[in-house]
């Protein structure tokens, strides 16, 4: 690379702010703007208000700014085909085009093409709106629980229950038929299989052809500690996670990721961007629990700075099927990322409330910026998660009291965090 690259980011959350922080870093940056962006973001460029929804307002700002790559950070733009549109403005970008992005944006999709290509995952039956009676005498028949139930599209985290008895599977049936938030994504559902395990989820950067794993990681999306409580979108992640072992990441790669990407390629759907492949580390093996066609938020947090490649360097060469030129190459040290949150969160929570303490972190920590804004000159809350603490050290004990060393700097009115972050980490070593 020998010239500076215009990037412009999609997307507003912590997952944003840390690859802003990356990108900032590179050489090769010549001006960043971040759209919508927030106030991390705002650091390192310029925060534009754009609607990633509005696909020819994107590429008019594309063109007017002479940007080089697009970098699409969240879901989804990526399922909505932002990434066609784009480039069919001759705009190059960072993220895979629609029918791609179908492996996040239909899980019907995904375990088709899981079962074409002999992937490890869950047994699974697919059933349309119409007929959830039959998925009801189909699990009566089974009667094995817990049993999983999927919708389909998009939405959010919230569409997938796991059921203990007959009795919940008719009540979340009835759920997924009648709410507004769920039943379009819900039009087919899933039934699948439970997988007993544990989870964690591999990070694939690829450029259709080639593809290298960045590094692994571990989620804890419940809201309560012990891995209780409703679904989140993420409190907290550490890097690596000791369940993947040399062997399984071995099996990973050669029973997941390589059949995946060739896969894609067959179906003539060459996979460009960030893949995140969720596991479940089961007796039987490595399987899939889902994909995503992007960074995970906030597993994100903790990867990045793990990297020591320039950021801008790789996404550049995945845009131009370079990637057999580069070499992952990691810093070695654990990583730990705690989420702080609006008390109330996943459900309501209030908005607005003043944070203190975020600028009394400097060196051995760093804070992420997710659900948060600039109210007359003053840092508030904006959102369900608000801030992020990644902290690293040469063990995951040290990464995590470090972590946590630094999130008690940090004030706002029924802010809420899990103390367990790294829990399961702690119990392998
Ligand atoms: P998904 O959106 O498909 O990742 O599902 C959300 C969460 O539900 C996953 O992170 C798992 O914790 C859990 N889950 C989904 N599918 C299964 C499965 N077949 N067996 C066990 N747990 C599952
Ligand atoms: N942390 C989970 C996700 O990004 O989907």
């Amino acid at each position: 690379m020998d010239t500076s690259y215009n990037i412009l980011l999609i997307g507003s959350g912590g997952r944003e702010h840390a690859i802003a922080w990356k990108l900032n870093q590179s050489e090769y940056l010549g001006n960043l703007y971040t759209a919508p962006g927030n106030p991390g973001t705002d650091e390192f460029g310029i925060n534009v208000n754009l609607d990633p929804s509005d696909f020819e307002q994107v590429a008019r700002f594309a063109a007017e700014q002479n940007i080089d790559v697009v970098v699409i950070g969240p879901e989804a733009p990526l399922v909505n085909g932002l990434t066609n549109y784009l480039e069919s403005k001759n705009i190059a970008v960072f993220g895979p085009r629609k029918s791609a992005a179908m492996l996040e944006g239909s899980k019907e999709f995904a375990k088709e093409f899981m079962v074409k290509y002999n992937i490890p995952t869950a047994d699974y039956a697919v059933f349309s709106s119409d007929e959830f009676d039959d998925a009801l005498t189909f699990i009566q028949t089974k009667e094995k629980y817990p049993i999983v139930l999927k919708a389909d599209g998009l939405a959010g985290g919230k569409g997938v229950f796991i059921c203990n008895s007959e009795a919940e599977v008719v009540k979340r049936l009835e759920e997924l038929k009648t709410s507004a938030s769920l039943s379009k994504a819900a039009d087919r559902l899933l039934v699948e299989e439970f997988m007993e395990g544990e989870e964690a989820s591999v990070f694939v950067i690829s450029d259709g052809h080639t593809s290298h794993i960045i590094h692994n990681a571990q989620d804890h999306k419940r809201i309560g500690e012990g891995d209780t409580g409703l679904n989140t979108g993420g409190m907290g992640a550490y890097s690596p996670a000791p369940v993947l072992t040399e062997d399984i990441l071995e099996q990973v790669k050669k029973q997941i990721i390589e059949p995946t990407i060739t896969g894609m390629q067959l179906e003539e759907s060459d996979y460009q961007g960030i893949l995140y492949v969720g596991l479940m580390i089961t007796d039987q093996g490595p399987k899939v629990v889902e994909y995503n066609c992007r960074f995970g938020d906030p597993e994100c947090q903790v990867i990045l700075p793990s990297l020591e490649n320039d950021l801008l360097d790789l996404i550049v060469a995945a845009t131009e099927q370079r990637l057999d030129e580069v070499k992952i190459q990691l810093d070695n040290k654990h990583r730990c990322c705690v989420v702080l949150v609006s008390g109330g969160y996943p459900g309501s929570y209030e908005k607005e409330i003043l944070i203190t303490g975020v600028d009394s972190i400097k060196e051995d920590a760093i804070v992420f910026h997710a659900g948060t804004k600039l109210m007359n000159g003053d840092l508030v809350t904006n959102g369900g998660r608000v801030l992020n603490v990644v902290a690293s050290g040469k063990t995951l004990k040290e990464a995590i009291d470090t972590a946590y060393k630094n999130v008690e700097k940090i004030h706002f009115d029924n802010c809420y965090y899990r103390k367990d972050i790294g829990h399961k980490g702690l119990d392998r070593i």
